[in-house]
């Protein structure tokens, strides 16, 4: 399997359903080519401008993993919006385990 089904949700509630996501890219790759309203990834995937925030379905954190201290503290700079499952979408890499994955853009607060 090189491709798989990722689902974002954007801030109007509207699901995208990305039935070819390529497995290695970043979530924020997918989300930009396929026009996913609210992820803007300014700085190019560098976890640097956190316009790439997004909501992981707590049933998938296992799966996609915790932010790293870099992320961490990207984070902090969209706090206003972080909650407990906040990741930055340029920090995550596709793999087959993610195939079926939902997650919810958040909204802009920067
Ligand atoms: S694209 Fe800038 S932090 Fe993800």
């Amino acid at each position: 399997m090189s491709e798989v089904r990722i689902t974002f949700v954007d801030c109007r509630g509207t699901e995208k359903v990305i039935e070819d996501a390529p497995v290695g890219d970043t979530m924020m790759q997918i989300a930009t080519a396929n026009g996913v309203d609210g992820i803007l990834g300014e700085c190019g995937g560098g976890c640097a401008c956190g316009t790439c925030h997004i909501y992981i379905d707590p049933e998938w954190q296992h799966v996609v993993g915790a932010p790293d201290d870099v992320e961490d503290m990207t984070l902090d700079m969209v706090f206003e919006t972080r909650k407990p499952n906040s990741r930055l979408c340029c920090q995550i890499t596709v793999s087959e385990k993610m195939d079926g994955l939902r997650v919810v853009v958040a909204p802009e607060s920067l």
